[in-house]
């Protein structure tokens, strides 16, 4: 079985690609501590200067697997999703995403965190907590009123449409667009550009840009956590889980 996280240091760069293309890379409980265990090896391995997210398959991620939401929902703040949430929160060396094809759900809020997120200009983007059932997570209802003001986030948050890279730039979400089949390779550009950066200037201005915020972000997670983690047990997920699987509509009527 391939693995489904694949992680390599070049260039002083740690690399982690989400290998699922098949689930377009939808994300389960083995791949967060894949995910965390390589930000904790990157975070103490002196030589790593930046961490590198991106998707295989043309595709960032579709969010958390449906069917482990289902099956192993997370219970608590030590769950594989809430440590990846603290490892990318906390930190110290830059994070830089690349995302192609589609980012759903936590495949956006995690860009959030991350301090330069670039994106295909073909990339759709959506935040469906609702239509699951759920609500926001990983601080986004703290992260995104601040990025994209208060109506832009409502709009993303409450009716989960799917939006494009220009709309993901104008609320906040990425830092830029690259276009053409030279993406991938003008992502990690900028990652290498800061990989050559002096390493301690570069981590004591990304301490400065979140030190003010930190507090309050921990402070959303926790909160969002605790009413993710009960929504996810709701009759609401249950119809909107199954539909999933099912291929059809959810039917929200009896509630
Ligand atoms: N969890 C589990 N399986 C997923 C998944 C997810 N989040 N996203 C995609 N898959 C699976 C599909 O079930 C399908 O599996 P199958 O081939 O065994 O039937 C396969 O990946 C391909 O997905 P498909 O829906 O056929 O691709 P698409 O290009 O038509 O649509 C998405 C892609 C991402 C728009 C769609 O799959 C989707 O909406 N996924 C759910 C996203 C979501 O709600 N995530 C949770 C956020 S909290």
């Amino acid at each position: 079985m391939p693995e489904l996280v694949l992680t390599t240091i070049e260039d002083r760069i740690m690399k982690i690609v989400i290998n699922r293309p098949e689930k377009k890379n939808a994300l389960t409980m083995s791949m967060y501590s894949a995910m965390t265990s390589a930000i904790k090896h990157a975070e103490e391995e002196r030589s790593v200067r930046v961490i590198f997210i991106t998707g295989s398959g043309g595709t960032f991620t579709s969010g958390n697997d449906i069917g482990e939401f289902i099956q192993n929902p997370p219970s608590d703040e030590s769950s594989p999703v809430f440590l990846f949430l603290r490892a990318i929160t906390e930190a110290r060396k830059p994070i830089v995403a690349a995302v192609e094809g589609t980012a759903v759900g936590i495949g956006v809020t995690m860009l959030l965190h991350f301090d330069l997120a670039y994106a295909s200009d073909t990339a759709r983007f959506s935040l469906p907590f609702v239509n699951l059932g759920l609500v926001p997570e990983a601080g986004s209802s703290l992260l995104l009123p601040m990025t994209a003001g208060y109506h832009g986030a409502a709009e993303m948050l409450m009716l989960g449409e799917p939006f494009d890279s220009s709309a993901a730039l104008k609320a906040g979400i990425i830092t830029g667009i690259f276009s053409g089949p030279g993406f991938l390779d003008a992502a990690w550009k900028k990652a290498l550009d800061l990989a050559q950066k002096p390493p301690e200037a570069l981590m004591l201005t990304k301490d400065l840009l979140k030190r003010k915020y930190l507090p309050a972000i921990r402070e959303a997670i926790m909160d969002e956590n605790k009413l993710f983690v009960s929504k996810l047990r709701s009759p609401e997920a249950a119809e909107a889980f199954s539909a999933f699987i099912e291929r059809r509509k959810p039917d929200f009527t009896r509630f």
